[in-house]
């Protein structure tokens, strides 16, 4: 009986004395006790904690480890060396860290999370009873703890005031320079916790795990450990979370020994950290994917809206009975490119009936004149723009030649060859500095008369100008004279009676007879010829008489 009991004293008290080395590259067969928010998984992580808030994990080597020479009560030499990794909720804000802990007790009774770590609890904190010797991987700037700042590792003795600490990084071996580390960055890190009993100092160092140990160590502390620890402790890792942020913390290996130089974790032994859970899924799913729809589908309407907008305004108004008209409908887009978009530069004159621009059709290359007349009735479109197409078919040296239209909404535009020279008004009203001699201006009248003639005369149906005036007569490269402007110009069968209409043309041609019955005919064209012939005869002539556009009413 006496006998059995102690094998057993002296199998435990072995167990305890002997010098403790142990390693873990993943904790699948560990034997620990966990509590708390504390689990190994399945891939043999050690995971502190999941993102409940407020909540600690524990997780200590199962045995009472002997850490102090019962004889003399002397602290023995210890190392120990963990992979870690912190993944936080959010970027920049997560839990509180991790401590390495060499503790009395397996449970820390009383203890609490968050800012804490899961060591201490308001009341304890601090005191010399606690026995606990800690090292801090602090991810939260605790000021009242006497943190320096929300990324460091401290020394802690029996409190989360720390005896010494540090900004989280490592000394890099042949420069010296000291490199950061975000202990939140979810990357792997190695610390090395050394403490010599004859020293009586301990060292703390980190690095990250594709970089061997750094010589120079981050701390360290000359503090025999003697007085604080018990003989028999316990060795474990503690976490916990904050009011509102969480990490996942986890240990991936751990090596420790007494009175020697604790294993190197084999890195490729560790098992793999998960992506940070559903979290890092969602956040593609909840940001980058609506982010992506979102850029789809402005992309897309915003090409919609440009396209539309695009159709819009290249719009033309074709109707059934304009196929026929195919040759002689422009597309308002090849006008548009041909006059550089309207612009002012190509502007050759406005009046009273629209504005003209010059312009070069994109392929043929053909110098065009482009008259935009706005339209607002549908009335008698048809009829309007079959008499345009009719124009059209006219030839002859004395006219300029109509050469199509376009109809759009509001508008129509029509398509004349352009006249180099300009139109005749201008040299009489002495625009261009030069003036025309008595020869010239002879010709110009002889053209336009044989142009008036085959108007009315020598085509298949009488085309009425309607508007005979210097303005409307132009000048091509010989300076002849060639009638332009057909805007509104009338076609009636030859032999039949030309129907009322509006009374139109310029004040100053209008025949009287004109505008008593309302009708157009080919006598109402010459009586305009006539005042068109005293204008070109007199005008620079008589510039002293200063004569107007209206000198016929005067
Ligand atoms: C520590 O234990 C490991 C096995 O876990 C063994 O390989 C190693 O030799 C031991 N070290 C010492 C110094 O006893
Ligand atoms: C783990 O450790 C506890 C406490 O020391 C012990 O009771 C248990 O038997 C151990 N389990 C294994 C599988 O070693
Ligand atoms: C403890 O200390 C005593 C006296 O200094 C020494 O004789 C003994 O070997 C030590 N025991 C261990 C396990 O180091
Ligand atoms: C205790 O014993 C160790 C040897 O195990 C020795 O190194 C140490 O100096 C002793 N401490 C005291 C206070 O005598
Ligand atoms: C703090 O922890 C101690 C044990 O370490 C316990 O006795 C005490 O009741 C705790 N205090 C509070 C306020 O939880
Ligand atoms: C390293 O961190 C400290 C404290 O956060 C900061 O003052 C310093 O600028 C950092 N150095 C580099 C190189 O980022
Ligand atoms: C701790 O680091 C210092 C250098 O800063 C070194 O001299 C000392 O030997 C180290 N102690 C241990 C226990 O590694
Ligand atoms: C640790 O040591 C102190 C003093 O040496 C003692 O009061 C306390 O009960 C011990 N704790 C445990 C859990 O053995």
């Amino acid at each position: 009986m006496f006998h059995s009991l102690a094998i057993v004293l002296s199998l435990l008290v072995n167990s305890v004395a002997g010098d403790v080395n142990f390693t873990y590259n993943g904790f699948r067969s560990a034997n620990l006790s966990l509590d708390g928010l504390a689990e190994v998984t399945s891939n043999g992580l050690l995971k502190l904690t999941d993102d409940t808030l407020r909540e600690k994990g524990h997780a200590f080597y199962s045995s009472p480890v002997k850490l102090k020479n019962s004889t003399n009560g002397t602290a023995f030499s210890f190392t120990t060396t963990f992979v870690f990794a912190i993944l936080p909720q959010y970027p920049t804000s997560g839990g509180h860290g991790i401590a390495f802990v060499i503790s009395p007790s397996r449970g820390l009774s009383g203890a609490v999370g968050l800012r804490f770590l899961g060591l201490f609890n308001e009341s304890n904190n601090g005191k010399d009873t606690n026995h606990v010797v800690a090292v801090e991987l602090d991810t939260v700037n605790n000021v009242d703890l006497g943190d320096i700042d929300d990324n460091h590792i401290g020394i802690d003795v029996n409190g989360l005031n720390s005896e010494v600490s540090h900004g989280a990084g490592y000394y890099v071996d042949s420069i010296g320079q000291f490199r950061n580390l975000t202990l939140m960055s979810g990357r792997l890190m190695l610390v090395w916790v050394e403490y010599n009993g004859l020293e009586k100092r301990m060292n703390v160092t980190l690095a990250p795990i594709n970089v061997p140990k750094p010589k120079l160590p981050l701390l360290s502390l000359p503090k025999d450990l003697s007085p604080i620890v018990n003989d028999t402790v316990y060795l474990g890792f503690s976490a916990s979370n904050g009011v509102t942020t969480s990490s996942h913390h986890y240990i991936l290996g751990w090596s420790f020994m007494i009175n020697g130089q604790a294993e190197e974790l084999a890195i490729s032994q560790l098992p793999k950290l998960p992506r940070r859970g559903p979290k890092q899924t969602s956040k593609f799913l909840t940001i980058g994917l609506p982010l992506i729809s979102l850029t789809l589908i402005v992309a897309t309407g915003s090409g919609v809206v440009y396209f539309i907008k695009r159709k819009r305004k290249f719009a033309d108004v074709v109707e059934d009975w304009e196929l026929e008209y195919g040759p002689q409908r422009f597309k308002y887009k090849d006008l548009y490119v041909a006059t550089n978009g309207f612009k002012d530069k190509e502007l050759l004159g406005s009046g009273g009936f629209g504005r003209v621009y010059r312009g070069t059709l994109p392929i043929s290359k053909l110098e065009i004149a482009v008259k935009r007349v706005s339209h607002e009735s549908r009335q008698g479109m048809k009829e309007f723009v079959a008499e345009i197409v009719s124009i059209g078919r006219l030839r002859h040296r004395n006219l300029v030649q109509l050469l199509g239209y376009c109809r759009r909404k509001e508008e129509l535009l029509l398509v004349y060859a352009y006249m180099p020279n300009g139109s005749l008004d201008k040299y009489l009203h002495g625009q261009p500095k030069v003036t025309l001699n008595w020869t010239q201006r002879f010709k110009v009248i002889k053209g336009v008369a044989s142009g008036l003639l085959y108007l009315h005369e020598e085509w298949e149906q009488v085309v009425i100008h309607r508007d005979v005036k210097a303005s409307n007569v132009l000048l091509d490269s010989e300076l002849n004279g060639r009638i332009g402007d057909f805007g509104l110009a009338r076609l009636y069968d030859h032999g039949t009676d030309p129907q009322t209409t509006h009374v139109v043309g310029t004040v100053g041609y209008l025949a009287p007879e004109h505008t008593r019955t309302g009708k157009a005919t080919t006598s109402t064209d010459v009586f305009a010829f006539g005042a068109f012939l005293l204008e070109v005869a007199c005008l620079e002539l008589t510039q002293t008489l200063k004569l107007g556009p209206n000198w016929m009413e005067s």
